[in-house]
């Protein structure tokens, strides 16, 4: 049994290190419910397996006397929960990765969470991983945790899984609650496509087939844990599969040097093969292989290299290269299987920054196709997915992605997905496919553009987006600036969330979701419009930052003006030019902005009006020079 020991002289490890090089590695993951006993079944192993260090050992048994939950025995789960926060809440809240080996193999573990809130870092963790070790109470049995997880674990690629069936001792060793147990599992994972299940009774706490066969279990005649994990089959991942090569940034530390720095997603590449440039379909030969530790002849799947070109070719980073007869998709849409974390749904049409390996586009969900249940695999009409759902969408990204099916490549495959408002990442996506339509709708070239268009009406196009509660004012000012404008031969339209409600958006109501939708089409005629070289006007409460910046990202830059019409709360209930405020406060009226549903103040608009004892057209004369001032400009 060999360890690294973390204080060794580095010329040991380095020794260590070439030992371990010619053995095959298994990354492997834990899940379950959240008192399944995850951290304390890795503690076992590597305690069992000697990878505890004398003096890791004394602080152990020092700490399990002051944070344990097991009496006087040693608390494995400490060993494992490293972060002091876990420790107090006594729950693992954090991926922690460990690594060991045995005489056979070597192994990566994710210690992932069970809590339900942190499907997170299951997501996180696992994607890399070959198995997963689910673990169940054997007194609980196959809890909804179980599935999720498990179908979780299928949807990220994992092909082997090992049923655990934790604290078989609080059951008396008894083989019949093992098998029931059994059953129940097969029966639901029998539609998810791994490769290998292998179902263990064991005992974390008390060790048995945990690292050696149990004299209590004497009706089990499978492999202990470790046995399984030492000898179950895994592919020689991806050296089989074609070059992909994700281009993570361009070295040039000096003129004559060009490299395109990265670490190989699959398949291998050798000095003198071509290869293509995944999103131009240029293609040219590989003229060196640079590593820190010199040249190479050839990389493979899993190395980290800067790759030096025959031509100078333009790649930057985001781009892949690839093998030349078997390319990735290059496309701006697809359909993905995403699993939402966040505790702010995912909400069609809305904007986030999609982020892959080594690329970053905005992207917005265009169809949220159906959400899966967890429990039963069965699909559900859905308008947004919550934190922890599992939906099919489709995506339209701002730019072309070049990228794998998820099927194909797990890592060229998979991307997360990134709020933009609180920089959190807030999902995961695996992608299914392309979709053709994106190959078959081109723009269309115009002869007259909308510099032509807006210059023959003598203006400059510009889109003044209003917001603020029902009641604040904003049509009041609008009307008036667009009176103004027009005496001064300007040509506008105005769009009114009222108005438009009657027509174009007559389908929508006021949840989140159909908000969403409805300032995301507004926001594309009021483009639209501005293309057509108008000054349009646009009046909704648009009470959510996501999409008025979204509004403000179709537009062509300095062309959006956001004016926050800022009335208190208070005074647009007293105004109450439509009675709302009242039904709303008598619980009449649902989602109402302000009192049932969010308004998400401005951060910085170009104009902030504050409209309490200021006379309408005064504020509308404030925007009118701001819009001259820019004409001049
Ligand atoms: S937005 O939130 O989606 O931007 P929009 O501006 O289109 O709203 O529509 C707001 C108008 O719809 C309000 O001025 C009000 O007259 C009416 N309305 C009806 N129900 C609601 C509601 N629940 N919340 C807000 N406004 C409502």
């Amino acid at each position: 049994m060999a360890v690294i020991p973390t204080n060794a002289p580095a010329r040991d490890v380095v020794d260590y290190l070439r030992e371990q090089e010619n053995k095959s590695l298994l990354r492997f993951l834990t899940c379950g419910s959240v008192d399944d006993g995850k951290s304390t079944l890795i503690g076992r192993l590597l305690y069992d397996t000697k990878l505890i260090f004398e003096d890791q050992l004394a602080a152990l048994e020092r700490d399990s006397r002051k944070h344990g939950t097991t009496g006087d025995d040693i608390d494995f789960a400490l060993l494992v929960d490293g972060l002091e926060a876990e420790r107090e809440q006594g729950i693992t809240i954090d991926v922690a990765y460990r690594f060991f080996a045995t005489d056979r193999r070597k192994f990566i573990v994710a210690d992932t969470p069970g809590h339900e809130e942190y499907t997170r870092n299951m997501a996180t963790g696992a994607s890399t991983a070959d198995l997963a070790v689910v673990l169940v109470d054997a007194r609980q049995g196959i809890l909804r945790q179980t599935r999720r997880h498990s179908y979780i674990a299928s949807l990220l690629g994992i092909r082997h899984i090992v049923l655990a069936v934790n604290k078989i001792d609080l059951v008396g060793y008894d083989r019949a609650v093992f098998d029931t147990i059994v059953a129940d599992f097969r029966a639901f994972a029998g539609d998810l496509g791994f490769a290998t299940i292998q179902p263990i009774p064991l005992s974390a706490r008390h060790g048995d087939n945990v690292t050696r066969r149990s004299e209590n279990t004497p009706w089990y005649n499978g492999p202990h844990l470790l046995e399984h994990l030492e000898t179950v089959p895994v592919e020689q991942a991806y050296r089989e599969k074609p070059f992909r090569f994700p281009v993570q940034y361009v070295s040039r530390p000096d003129l004559d040097f060009r490299g395109f720095a990265g670490q190989v997603a699959s398949g291998s590449v050798a000095v003198g093969d071509m290869v293509t440039v995944a999103k131009s379909g240029q293609s040219t030969r590989i003229k060196e292989i640079v590593t820190q530790d010199g040249a190479l002849d050839r990389a493979v799947e899993g190395q980290a290299v800067t790759l030096v070109l025959e031509d100078q070719l333009e790649v930057s980073r985001g781009n892949m290269l690839v093998a030349p007869d078997d390319r990735p998709n290059v496309a701006d849409q697809f359909q993905a299987h995403v699993i939402w974390f966040d505790a702010n749904p995912m909400i069609p049409g809305r904007n986030y920054i999609l982020r892959t390996e080594t690329d970053s586009v905005e992207t917005t969900v265009t169809a949220l196709k159906y959400e899966v249940d967890v429990n039963t695999f069965a699909h559900l009409a859905a308008k947004a997915l919550h934190m922890n759902g599992v939906g099919v969408c489709n995506f339209a990204t701002r730019a072309p992605l070049a990228f794998d099916s998820y099927a194909a490549n797990r890592i060229t495959g998979n991307f997360v997905l990134i709020d933009r408002m609180t920089n959190r990442t807030v999902g995961a996506g695996m992608i299914d496919f392309a979709l053709r339509r994106a190959e078959n709708v081109h723009w269309q070239a115009m002869e007259v553009d909308r510099k032509a268009r807006a210059a023959l009406k003598h203006q400059q196009a510009a889109v003044v987006w209003f917001t603020g509660l029902s009641g604040s004012g904003k049509s009041t000012v609008a009307n008036r600036l667009e009176k103004l404008l027009h005496s001064k031969g300007r040509h506008t339209y105005m769009l009114d969330g009222d108005n438009v409600r009657h027509g174009l958006n007559k389908d929508l109501g006021f949840t989140d979701e159909d908000r969403v939708e409805n300032i995301r089409r507004v926001a594309e005629v009021a483009r639209l419009m501005a293309d057509a070289g108008l000054i349009v006007l646009v009046s909704f409460i648009s009470p959510f930052r996501s999409e008025r910046q979204l509004a403000r990202d179709l537009m062509v830059d300095g062309e959006f003006i956001e004016v926050f019409v800022d009335t208190p709360i208070e005074e647009c209930a007293r105004r109450d030019p439509k009675g709302l405020y009242k039904k709303a406060m008598r619980g009449e009226l649902a989602n109402f902005t302000g009192i049932s549903s969010p308004y998400e103040a401005p951060e910085n608009p170009e104009l902030h009006l504050e409209t309490v004892g200021t006379d309408p057209d005064e504020l509308a004369i404030r925007i009118d020079t701001l819009l001259e001032s820019r004409m001049g400009s």
